[in-house]
């Protein structure tokens, strides 16, 4: 049975780029009308031009009013699917800085996918999904990472909770990805990155970090799974296992 998305609606909070930006051209390729959210209009245009047909609105996702207006400019949709997250570097708990990194950071994405949830459950039919982006970390403690694992974590928790809640109207899930090779991660030149990801796929069980392509598929099973709920797809080629 071919996979397809035909008469469905998808919103992408943060669509314009990386795993994002993959999770909506393979929802526009089956068919969904899609739309993609992110801060910066520019960025929107270039994926949008490079990925004519899908649709875009710029927004801060810690911007409830602007959450609202957007979903209610789309109108109804099928499925939500949040990976916007803002970057926040490692640090030991002793040089956090809780106040401000540490908590922009917890309210982007961890807030935020709860917000955007929020936002978009009047619109949701019946049927439909809230897809969230955890991350390895929320499972495989590493040091100097205590945001990006409370956050994860924290997605995490909120995957089981809210599927109960929300049953039988909504399923809810969140994809956990290991390293994946998006602009999120910037680097001096194509060949340090290149050796980056090397080095980063040599050290998971499966010795390959996979593409934002392969992990947006992680989203999209979720999408048609009708059976899926409060699960979170790890598609971390092994991360967590040790
Ligand atoms: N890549 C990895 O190795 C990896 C591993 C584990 C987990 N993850 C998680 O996967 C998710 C996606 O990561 P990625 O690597 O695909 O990142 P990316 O390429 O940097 O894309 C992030 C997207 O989120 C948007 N965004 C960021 N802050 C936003 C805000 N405040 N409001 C609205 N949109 C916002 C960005 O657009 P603007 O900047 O224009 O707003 C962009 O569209 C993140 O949650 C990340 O933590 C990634």
């Amino acid at each position: 049975m071919t996979f397809s998305l035909q008469g469905q609606t998808v919103a992408v909070l943060g669509g314009s780029s990386g795993i994002g930006l993959a999770v909506a051209r393979g929802a526009l390729a089956a068919g969904a009308s899609t739309w993609i959210a992110g801060r910066d209009p520019q960025r929107l245009a270039a994926a949008v031009a490079a990925t004519p047909g899908l649709r875009s609105a710029a927004l801060d996702i810690g911007d409830g009013p602007a959450l609202a207006a957007f979903f209610e400019r789309i109108g109804g949709l099928d499925h939500l699917v949040v990976t916007a997250g803002a970057s926040i570097g490692a640090a030991p708990l002793g040089e956090l800085d809780l106040a401000g990194a540490a908590r922009e950071a917890l309210d982007v994405k961890l807030l935020g996918s709860l917000r955007a949830a929020q936002q978009a459950l009047p619109w949701l039919r019946p049927g439909g999904s809230i897809g969230f982006t955890s991350g390895m970390l929320a499972r495989k403690p590493t040091p100097n990472a205590l945001v990006k694992t409370v956050i994860n974590a924290g997605l995490e928790a909120a995957v089981r909770q809210l599927a109960r809640e929300l049953a039988p109207r909504l399923r809810v899930y969140a994809v956990s990805p290991g390293p994946v090779d998006t602009p999120g991660w910037s680097f001096p030149d194509a060949a340090s990155r290149a050796e980056k990801f090397r080095q980063l796929g040599a050290g998971l069980p499966l010795g390959y970090t996979a593409t934002a392509e392969e992990t947006a598929a992680a989203y999209l099973f979720a999408m048609g799974a009708r059976g899926l709920t409060g699960a979170v797809l790890d598609l971390d080629s092994g991360a967590t296992l040790g």
